[in-house]
């Protein structure tokens, strides 16, 4: 029987379905590829938290050797069956990011953990993974990964940010803020407001997972003792954001951040 509680939804049918279908790229992901395009040929690529393969089929054409990770066995599963027959010479294991011991130090050129799978670990187990992941990558190598935003959801606990003009859209917030906040029964608005990180139940997959949201002035800090030239994108635009005031105000619920492992 499974114990982790995210590691469970993520074996979970419908969950695992949902990822094996997911086709497109994400915008920052688009920005990383055209910022990467003349290095990516030369590179050995890890796509850690590979899910069902969405990134897969965008990225294993371009670098010179791609190996797909994931701790669920059943994402594994489901991405071979989505991939294995398109790209004979795949590699997919089963692995967990806070223990990469299946590869040797400095062996990767550029780690992808896309989609915000470092958030489903404690804060402990995350600064584990960015342990491992500087490790394995070689100094210059690359790292690029997404994180939930805190200071997005933030504004989400308030409940004046559910009022609206149009009387419906009120009660449908209003009705969805109850469900956040009965599913955060222990977090306050002003615990979050007091905090730099926070393991929040959203939304996604029915509340069944718990994120780790972060400020990106915090997420900066704790890549600062492994990584260097750490930059932020948002999301949604694929764009850079380069002042504090650009983060904070970004209302994209995760961001994405490329850094080179020193
Ligand atoms: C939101 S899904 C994204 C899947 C895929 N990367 C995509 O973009 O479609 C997050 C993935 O990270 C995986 N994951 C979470 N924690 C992990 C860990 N500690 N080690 C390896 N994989 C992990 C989950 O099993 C899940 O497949």
């Amino acid at each position: 029987m499974i114990k982790d509680k995210n590691l469970k939804t993520y074996s979970t049918s419908d969950v695992v379905n949902y990822y094996q279908y997911l086709q497109q790229l994400q915008p920052a992901e688009e920005t990383i590829i055209k910022l990467l395009k003349n290095e990516l040929p030369t590179m050995r690529m890890l796509d850690l938290g590979v899910g069902g393969g969405r990134t897969t089929k965008h990225f294993f054409p371009l670098v010179k050797e791609y190996i797909g990770v994931d701790y669920s066995v059943d994402m594994i599963e489901a991405s071979k069956e989505r991939l294995s027959q398109s790209y004979p010479s795949l590699k997919l294991r089963v692995g967990d990011a806070r223990n990469l011991s299946q590869f040797e130090d400095n062996s990767c050129d550029f780690i992808l953990f896309s989609f915000n799978g470092l958030d489903y670990i404690s804060h402990e187990d995350r600064l584990k993974a960015l342990q491992e992941i500087s490790r394995v990558g070689k100094s210059g190598g690359y790292f690029f990964f997404s994180s939930h935003h805190l200071h997005a959801i933030e504004k989400v606990f308030n409940w004046q940010h559910h009022l609206s003009l149009n009387p419906f859209k009120t009660y449908v917030n209003l009705i969805m803020f109850a469900f956040l906040r009965g599913f955060n029964a222990s977090i306050s608005y002003e615990t979050i407001q007091q905090n730099n990180y926070a393991i929040l139940r959203d939304e996604s997959h029915n509340f069944r997972l718990r994120t780790y949201y972060i400020r990106p002035s915090e997420q900066i800090k704790q890549l600062q003792p492994l990584f260097k030239d750490i930059k932020v994108y948002s999301w949604k635009t694929g764009l850079e954001l380069t002042t504090d005031n650009d983060m904070m105000s970004c209302s994209d619920m995760w961001l994405y951040y490329l850094c080179r492992i020193k």
